[in-house]
């Protein structure tokens, strides 16, 4: 399902940092590490409430039913999972293609008036459904925005009706949202207590989404099912072992930023849950490999430049999905004014395979180590497989760097600021002090 070359790393340095992956790989599997009350993502893909899988399933059909339109309202953990499915395995252009499935619209996840007010414009006159999405019920961004689309909803269909058309998903008893949702009576999906935000793309806060969409969720478990049969091996063959003793080893020699490069903007969101994931879980006691994401061969150039001649502080790991599905090829000009004709009947991808490995040479002789990781399929079983990996991969390298990685402290400073600048009772004076520096 998932092949990875780490053939960068020498073989001696890999054999001297096992000891350590060991002793993570147990923590993990056994749950004796810190923050091991948030483990439930491990035995996600077999261990889940088969009774709201199947509410996932009939809610995603109602909602496919009565509504052109999904609003998904989350932020972070909460939407960046569904998104990365749905745009992978539909295409990025997924709302703008002719299908039977409704369009699925994200908001919540910023706090920008434009975006909202674009939203707001695009249901116009279209049927739609609400999924609110938040673990803690209390993120602003969320919150804000479901005030805004619960109104929406209220006046467009009249209380009872929007009543049937919002699907929230959250903590199965705490929170406001899950107070507003015992109030109103809505269909409310259960993160579970033991799984956080960014591992909880197995949840209904990923499920229904990616079920509207016409996405097989079923086979999407299936596959992250297999993945975690492959990572519970507790051996360097373990592909994330091997992911994660590359990325260590390169992160104490200075690769302090790891850059993971995909060839298709289909990807882009990928790379995003990517980031979230790696980004929350490892950056903490000033520790932590940069995650960052480049989408190719765009970025060729505009990071290209740096990639290849910045601060040598990188690694690159590139991910290849799958053969490609497109068929187009290169026309042929007879007055090849571009001097292009020795492309001519060549499918684009075969020109971006050599383009591909073309930049591996590249960035490999200007100093960037490259990691491989190779999915066999762009399907609902690989891409389960996938996230499952990455999943496993990242606490097994938190636990390697010595941070507990399913906490994430740092998010609340910019809150707290945030509450005081805008008068949050409580934060008043907190609130001066921070304007008086602002001046
Ligand atoms: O991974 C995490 O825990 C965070 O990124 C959360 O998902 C994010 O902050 C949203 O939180 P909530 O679902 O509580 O609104």
């Amino acid at each position: 399902m998932l092949k990875i070359d780490i053939s960068a790393i020498e073989k001696s340095k890999i054999d001297a940092i096992i000891p350590e992956i060991k002793s993570a790989h147990e923590k993990l599997t056994k749950k004796t590490g810190a923050g091991n009350d948030f483990l439930g993502w491990v035995d996600l893909p077999v261990n889940y409430d088969k009774a709201e899988f199947a509410r996932v399933k009939a809610a995603a059909a109602a909602i496919q039913k009565q509504s052109q339109v999904l609003l998904v309202i989350g932020i972070g953990g909460s939407y960046l999972g569904s998104r990365a499915v749905i745009e992978a395995l539909k295409g990025s252009f997924y709302n703008l293609k002719k299908k039977n499935t409704p369009d699925v619209l994200f908001v919540g996840n910023n706090l920008s008036a434009s975006y909202v007010e674009d939203i707001i414009s695009l249901i116009d006159g279209r049927d739609f459904s609400i999924n609110v999405i938040s673990k803690s019920g209390t993120t602003t961004e969320p919150a804000v925005a479901f005030r805004v689309f619960k109104q929406l909803i209220e006046e467009r269909y009249g209380k009872e009706e929007a009543k049937k058309r919002i699907f929230a998903t959250t903590d199965k008893a705490r929170g406001a949202l899950k107070k507003l949702c015992d109030q109103e009576g809505y269909e409310t999906f259960v993160i579970p207590d033991d799984v956080g935000g960014r591992y909880s793309v197995y949840t209904p806060v990923g499920l229904l989404p990616i079920a509207v969409a016409g996405i097989d969720i079923d086979a999407m478990l299936a596959g992250a099912g297999e993945m975690r049969e492959i990572c519970s091996l507790p051996d360097i063959k373990n592909p994330a072992w091997q992911y994660v003793a590359a990325r260590n080893i390169l992160y104490r020699e200075g690769k302090t930023t790891e850059v993971l490069a995909t060839y298709d903007p289909d990807y882009v969101f990928l790379a995003e849950w990517f980031k979230q994931l790696y980004g929350e879980s490892e950056g903490k006691e000033n520790k932590g490999i940069f995650p960052a994401a480049i989408s190719l061969t765009a970025d060729l150039h505009s990071m290209g430049q740096y990639m290849q001649e910045g601060k040598r502080c990188l690694m690159e790991t590139v991910l290849l999905i799958g053969e490609p599905t497109g068929a187009v090829t290169v026309p042929n000009d007879p007055d090849n004014a571009d001097g292009l004709n020795f492309l001519s009947g060549k499918s684009f991808f075969e020109i971006e395979k050599q383009a591909c490995r073309g930049t591996y040479l590249a960035h490999t002789d200007g100093g960037v180590p490259n990691l491989l990781l190779t999915m066999e399929k762009k399907d609902e079983r690989c891409l389960g497989g996938l996230l499952y990996f990455f999943e496993f991969a990242c606490g097994l390298s938190g636990y390697t760097l010595g941070v507990n990685p399913f906490d994430q402290p740092g998010v609340e400073a910019y809150k707290k600021n945030m509450f005081a600048l805008l008068g949050k009772p409580g934060f008043e004076e907190e609130g001066k002090k921070l304007e008086a520096r602002l001046k």
